[in-house]
């Protein structure tokens, strides 16, 4: 495995909304290089503790070298939204927190050799998990145009979802498409136009959408949303660092409806499903890094962070 690198992102921000009691059990869902983690760690008292997960074995390896010093906590290869078969099997009662920092990280993108950036003369792979069976090249090379377009309009918002996907039937007539840099290239040549005027490569949004296919990334965010209120404690918090819409409408919708649970139709007077509200948000806008934190990891320009605190039921 080549070196793990990745610079967290709002770490003090992370760490100050989610760690409100030193001595409680934590999750870092996403554990990726252990940089989030190692905050978290750093603020717990003698009783806390720490679970991390992450889907990707180099993850779990490289979490493990680092945190080799804190005797409280355990790493294990798992996917998020299973956190309440994790809690299960470790007895946890009470968890007190958790922390999503969803996405990838800087080494899958650019160091795991799996096809992740368009750049790169590497199989079009994009597991996350390498055990998982559907692999980006599976999509490109086998999805009947229509479901294709489907995928890149979705997952990516990509206006030029038709015209891409076309390429790409087009170009895998003459023969598989093995790399990313192939796939790059044949999506940049579905986008005429001058390179100079865009702002960012024209495959940017068809990598995100494939990404986002082969890992069920939604799905995954979906389940875990569904589950969580009943696995925090009451004052546990949920963090979570989205970087692009999808998830991010996910998560705010999600704090929104367990701020405010009524089920009754719009047009009842007044309340009588009685549903009281599980969740309240720690702050209603989110939270985004300051240009000083841009500047020194441009990868956090699309972060935004959003929190909320379990109530009593
Ligand atoms: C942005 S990185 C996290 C970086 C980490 N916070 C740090 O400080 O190094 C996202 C990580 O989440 C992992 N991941 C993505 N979806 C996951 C899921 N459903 N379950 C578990 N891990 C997941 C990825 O493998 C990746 O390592």
């Amino acid at each position: 495995m080549a070196h793990f690198f990745h610079t967290p992102v709002l770490v003090k921000e992370v760490v100050t909304h989610l760690v409100h009691l030193p001595d409680g059990a934590y999750v870092d869902g996403t554990a990726g290089g252990g940089g989030h983690s190692e905050a978290i760690l750093k603020k717990l008292a003698g009783g806390g503790r720490l679970i991390c997960l992450d889907r990707d074995p180099d993850a779990v390896d490289s979490c493990r070298r680092r945190l080799t010093a804190y005797p409280n906590v355990c790493i294990i290869k798992a996917n998020f939204a299973d956190l309440d078969e994790v809690v299960r099997d470790l007895h946890i009662k009470n968890i007190n927190g958790v922390l999503l920092d969803l996405g990838m990280s800087s080494y899958q993108l650019e160091k795991s050799g799996r096809g992740f950036s368009f750049g790169r003369r590497e199989p079009l792979d994009m597991r996350m998990n390498p055990a998982d069976r559907l692999t980006a090249y599976h999509l490109v090379n086998d999805l009947p145009l229509h479901d294709l377009e489907n995928i890149l309009r979705s997952y990516g918002e990509e206006k030029r979802a038709r015209s891409i996907a076309r390429a790409i039937v087009r170009a895998r007539e003459r023969g598989p498409i093995e790399t990313a840099s192939q796939l790059g290239e044949i999506i940049d040549s579905a986008n005429p136009g001058s390179r100079r005027n865009r702002l960012r490569h024209p495959a940017t949004r068809s990598f995100q959408a494939l990404r986002i296919a082969v890992n069920r990334e939604l799905e995954s965010l979906d389940r875990f949303l569904d589950k969580i209120p009943s696995l925090l404690c009451a004052g546990g918090r949920l963090v979570v660092l989205s970087y692009h819409s999808l998830e991010d409408r996910r998560v705010k919708q999600a704090m929104m409806a367990w701020e405010r649970p009524c089920i009754c139709p719009p047009d009842f007077p007044r309340c009588v499903c009685g549903r009281t509200p599980l969740f309240r948000r720690l702050f209603k806008k989110g939270i985004k890094p300051d240009p000083k934190e841009i500047q020194n990891n441009p990868r956090a320009r699309s972060a935004v962070m959003r929190a909320a605190e379990r109530l009593a039921t």
